[in-house]
């Protein structure tokens, strides 16, 4: 910051300091805010201009500072002072009117003040600004926009570094929510996501036991890709794929009216900036970078590098390339561009649309996982839009669906439980929705070689958030809601095997008409 301050400017010319409120009054709560701003004026003020400050920082402080407080409460002018044309002002506040709003109040009454004097105001600059709450557990080394954070007596104190467009920009509103935020975080700590159980399925009949992952690797069905947390998928386990999807697509989708798109796979952070995933996804994303120039001298070393040493030098390539996004990671999102600022029609409503078109990328915690735990994952997203009613009907429309195929083709056991909704999840956030129709479906299958449940596919309903995040309108005026379904074939695999095995005998006939014969032995070995 190289800033100069009002004092710096002109100490000589200080005036001695006003004192007008009375500090500490009122004391509603423990949030305190401590304000000292410099409005910086085109000209000195002369004593008719000061005596007539003087009047209206009195008036504030009766008037226009307590507007919209409970008595008693607000924000008080506690002193200023006018050196060399600039005029200083140390607010206090409470919650009910935040001194960077007072400020704000108090500049915009006080210009036409001093455009009687032939004054104008030029800008502020914050000197200080304190943020005083109790602590409640948090313990933070660190904040966007703050210069030090202090604790004492259960309390803590957060001083801001911030320029004028910064409280334009309500800079402070956005700290505090944080702050909320992280203490709610805190009151959370070490709970686990949400968790209800909703429905259970027959038991059935299980013929393995062992880890299917372990098995398919044996019988060179899959194979680890060069990548970390991705296989590849031989020619038996992709037939599965394929069936899956057949099922899927003849028994939910085209039943329910659903048409195919394609979504795209390289996700920028727009979207990821209205979805809320900029809020949490950093330790998860695979980041996409693009060159700064595809002017072929800018890359040549790098090339000629390689060709010397037959190393990369990703350090340098680091320094020439920018970030613009990631990689597909919830799927429906970069849908939402598609109807972006667009206007529908009520009478297309429902719309049931899903993409299979690419693969889903999450960097997972490290270790050697089967394939119900990988990087690069493959999955059909289903996305279903239209009023609050038909959604909510929808989703119920589609679980039955899914019940059929699991019961009656893929013959397993399975449960369904209310989550944490996955867009909450996904944006670092714990509980269920406010709204109590919005939220996850997971289901889960039985693992019999572990004895634990996998969440293979999920079935939400997104409320209003797509549609207004991406500001998605209905011709009638009525809310637009959504949801959405992620059917994730690995994990369909992992399930299924892990209960029928490998060996299609054991496979249930309805199945087995999906898949017809497994591909014979392709690759033979030496
Ligand atoms: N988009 C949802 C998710 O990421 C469903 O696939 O969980
Ligand atoms: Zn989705």
């Amino acid at each position: 910051m190289t800033r100069a301050t009002a004092t710096e400017a002109g100490a000589e010319k200080e005036k001695e300091e006003e004192k007008v409120g009375e500090k500490g009054k009122g004391e509603p709560s423990a949030l305190r805010f401590r304000l000292v701003a410099v409005l910086k004026c085109s000209a000195d003020l002369n004593e008719d201009a000061v005596a007539e400050l003087r009047k209206f920082v009195s008036a504030c402080n009766e008037g226009l500072l307590k507007r919209g407080a409970p008595a008693g409460c607000g924000a008080e002018i506690v002193s200023f002072k006018v050196l060399n044309g600039n005029i200083e002002l140390e607010i206090h506040s409470d919650r009910f009117v935040r001194a960077h709003d007072a400020l704000l109040r108090f500049r915009k009454n006080l210009a036409p003040i001093l455009g009687k004097y032939r004054i104008g105001l030029r800008g502020i600059e914050v000197k200080k600004y304190e943020i005083e709450m109790e602590s409640q557990g948090l313990k933070l080394k660190t904040l966007p926009f703050v210069k030090s954070i202090s604790y004492s007596d259960g309390n803590i104190v957060i001083s801001l570094d911030l320029t004028e467009s910064d409280l334009e920009r309500r800079i402070p509103d956005r700290i505090l929510r944080l702050l909320e935020e992280k203490k709610e975080a805190a009151r959370w700590g070490g709970k686990k996501e949400h968790w209800e159980l909703l429905f259970e399925s027959r038991r059935k009949e299980f013929f393995f036991n062992k880890d299917p992952t372990e098995e398919m690797l044996r019988r060179g069905w899959i194979r680890h890709g060069s990548a970390r947390g991705q296989w590849i998928y031989g020619p038996q386990v992709t037939r599965l794929f394929r069936a899956f999807e057949k099922i899927l697509l003849e028994e939910v989708c085209y039943p329910l009216g659903y048409v195919e798109m394609i979504f795209p796979k390289v996700v920028s952070w727009d979207v990821w900036k209205r979805s809320g995933h900029a809020r949490a996804i950093y330790p998860e994303a695979y980041y996409v970078c693009v060159p700064k120039t595809r002017d072929p001298e800018f890359w040549e070393d790098i090339a000629d590098y390689f060709k010397v040493t037959g190393e990369i030098p990703t350090e340098k390539i680091m320094e020439r390339i920018e970030n613009i996004g990631g990689l597909c990671y919830a799927q429906c999102p970069p849908f939402w561009v598609f109807l972006q600022r667009r206007v529908l029609a009520d009478e297309c409503l429902p719309i049931c649309i899903f993409d299979r078109s690419g693969t889903s990328h999450r960097y997972e915690s490290g270790g050697i996982h089967g394939i119900e735990r990988v990087d690069e994952f493959h999955r059909v997203e289903l996305v279903f839009i239209g009023t609050k009613e038909q959604v909510i009907e929808h989703a119920q429309r589609l679980r039955e669906r899914y019940r059929i195929v699991f019961d009656k083709i893929l013959d397993i056991e399975w449960r369904e439980a209310w989550v944490t909704p996955w867009f909450m999840a996904q944006e670092g956030r714990a509980g269920v929705a406010s709204q109590k129709e919005v939220g996850t479906i997971d289901f889960e299958g039985f693992l019999p070689y572990n004895g634990k449940w996998l969440e293979f596919q999920n079935v939400s309903i997104n409320g209003d958030k797509y549609p207004k995040s991406f500001g998605v309108k209905l011709q009638s005026g009525r809310e637009l809601w959504s949801g959405c379904s992620g059917v994730g074939l690995e994990r369909w695999t992992a399930v299924f095997l892990a209960q029928k095995g490998l060996d299609p005998e054991n496979w249930p006939d309805a199945f087995k008409k999906f898949v017809g014969e497994l591909p014979e032995e392709v690759f033979k070995f030496v």
